[in-house]
């Protein structure tokens, strides 16, 4: 049905199909996005729309984050206190989960629910301190980004009639027979601050707190079990000693040092798995990145190690990300990474896919994604309700600092911070910027003076931006960006004076030079990823009109 949507044509009389005869199918069964609950909640409107659009992308898993160290999104009526000590007030209800599941399902989407344990804990911690390995700790919500210590104590009866309780009481509200429990990112520094965890470990002879948390993992899928449910959890569960029923969710790969995903290594043991390293989203990598991880690669399987690759999920982890923002971020990537997820491997064509990808991203606003309009309206508070076409032109040279290179340490930014910035404003394959690149890459390899034009076209525009940006009254945001649009109407006049004269002096190399050295320093968290062409077209301008 989906493909027929897409299939509406239309002329002066009407809207009709072609005749055509559609022949598809997925290559993998596992099509999903992750969407971050925790860090920043994200109302029932918000994943309504997107379940929409992944449904038009023929995404059919949601994968629901729903606790984490920032927050506790699920209400409990056997532990009411997790909502009303570890959420804000900020949770769904269990109406809301059914109403959501219920939107999803008809769109023949699944949805997975992710409960984060036993380390990113500390919002249930902060609810209920008892269930900690580290008695007096402080325990409380946590405002930072990043890697905290807090963690459930793997050794007390008491956390395990704990969890099997909440699973008892939530389990039934997700149908789905897959539920993540996390497992991710447990350092264990509070369990080696614990002497009873450490006296614990040596008498049953776990070697280490991979192995601790391994025994920890064996005793919830006891229980998920009983609830007729199967564990998938993320690829730190993956131990010799992991019962081969669990799903592994590969996350790491060579960003974080390995020679490769852990997908291949959890296929081959023998594990059913998920791809998600490669689909990071929240990086703030161009789509052009996304679309060419292949979630196989060139890796060797049997039949019987390929068919343990369920597929992939994009993840969007909301450190950074409000409702306001959430669908910039999410679309249009991911709409081309759901193709990664369903259609061939030999489908590799680019330029074919940036095409397509036009095309849906107006599909996508009209299915409500406010990716598009959002801009505006972030732009328009930052200005104070003025004109905003100066900005705007810069927003479409700028890109959000990639990464995690935004919010250094995670504490550059609490939960409660704005993101109504800028940065905020800007997406990733800024669409200026990537046409201007693309006309720069092909007028230098071939000297095409189509190419030659639009460049001339795109530097005079920004040559005057500084002065349309004067024109209206400065808000301290604006007013940081002011460096960024003087230097970029400098570099662009030169540039373009340049290009019209033919000559290039001593001091224009000399200034040019400065400004490309002062354009790289990011501002106000963005940036400018036209920086690499400008700096081609002095050397250009260098060599030629000296
Ligand atoms: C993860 O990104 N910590 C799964």
């Amino acid at each position: 049905m989906e493909t027929l949507l897409q299939l509406v044509n239309f002329n002066t009389k009407g809207y009709y199909f072609e005749g055509v005869r559609i022949k598809d199918a997925p290559r993998f069964v596992w099509r999903g996005l992750m969407i971050d609950a925790a860090r920043h909640f994200q109302p029932v409107a918000v994943l309504k729309r997107n379940l929409d659009a992944m449904a038009a992308v023929k995404l059919n898993v949601f994968h629901w984050h729903l606790t984490d160290d920032q927050g506790f999104r699920v209400a409990s009526k056997i532990y009411p206190k997790l909502q009303e000590q570890a959420s804000d007030g900020l949770f769904y209800t269990q109406e809301q989960i059914k109403e959501v599941v219920r939107h999803a399902s008809n769109l023949g989407i699944r949805v997975v629910p992710e409960f984060d344990v036993p380390g990113h804990a500390s919002a249930i911690l902060t609810a209920y301190p008892a269930l900690g390995s580290k008695e007096g700790y402080p325990y409380s919500i946590e405002r930072f980004s990043g890697v905290f210590n807090p963690t459930l104590n793997p050794i007390k009866e008491a956390t395990y009639t704990f969890l099997e309780n909440l699973f008892t009481e939530i389990a039934p509200l997700f149908p789905d027979e897959y539920f993540h429990i996390g497992g991710d990112e447990n350092e264990g520094k509070h369990w080696d601050e614990n002497k009873e965890i450490q006296e614990f470990k040596k008498k049953q002879q776990l070697k280490n707190n991979h192995a601790l948390q391994t025994y920890f993992n064996i005793k919830l899928e006891k229980i998920l079990k009983k609830l007729g449910k199967k564990l998938m959890g993320w690829d730190e569960i993956l131990t010799p000693s992991t019962p081969k029923t669990a799903v592994i969710h590969s996350w790491r790969g060579k960003q974080e040092g390995l020679a490769q995903s852990t997908l291949i290594a959890a296929a081959k043991k023998g594990y059913q798995t998920v791809l998600s390293a490669g689909y990071y989203i929240d990086r703030m990598l161009s789509v052009t990145h996304h679309y060419s991880v292949d979630p196989i690669g060139n890796a060797v399987l049997t039949k019987e190690e390929r068919k343990r690759i369920l597929g992939a999920e994009a993840t969007m982890w909301s450190e950074l990300v409000t409702p306001q923002t959430i669908d910039a971020r999410i679309w249009p990537r991911t709409a081309a990474i759901a193709e990664r997820f369903w259609s061939a491997k030999k489908i590799t064509d680019i330029n074919n896919m940036q095409k397509r990808l036009k095309v849906i991203n107006f599909q996508l606003e009209e299915l409500g994604i406010t990716h598009i309009k959002n801009r505006d309206v972030i732009l328009r508070n930052i200005s104070n309700h003025q004109n905003i076409e100066a900005l705007k032109a810069l927003s479409k040279i700028c890109e959000p600092l990639k990464i995690y290179s935004r919010n250094k340490g995670g504490t550059e930014y609490k939960t409660f911070s704005p993101f109504t910035l800028f940065a905020d404003a800007c997406s990733a394959d800024a669409e200026d910027a990537v046409a201007f690149n693309h006309q720069v890459q092909v007028f230098l390899a071939s000297n095409n003076l189509n190419s030659l034009q639009q460049i001339k076209i795109s530097l005079k525009k920004w040559s005057t931006n500084y002065v349309d940006f004067q024109k209206h009254k400065q808000t301290p945001i604006t007013h940081a960006l002011e460096p960024l649009s003087k230097n970029v109407s400098l570099i662009s006049e030169l540039l373009h004076g340049s290009l019209l004269s033919k000559k290039f002096t001593k001091e224009d190399q000399s200034i040019s030079k400065q400004l490309i050295k002062q354009l790289k320093e990011p501002c106000q968290d963005v940036t400018l990823v036209i920086l690499d062409s400008l700096n081609k077209l002095v050397h250009f301008c260098t060599t030629n009109y000296n």
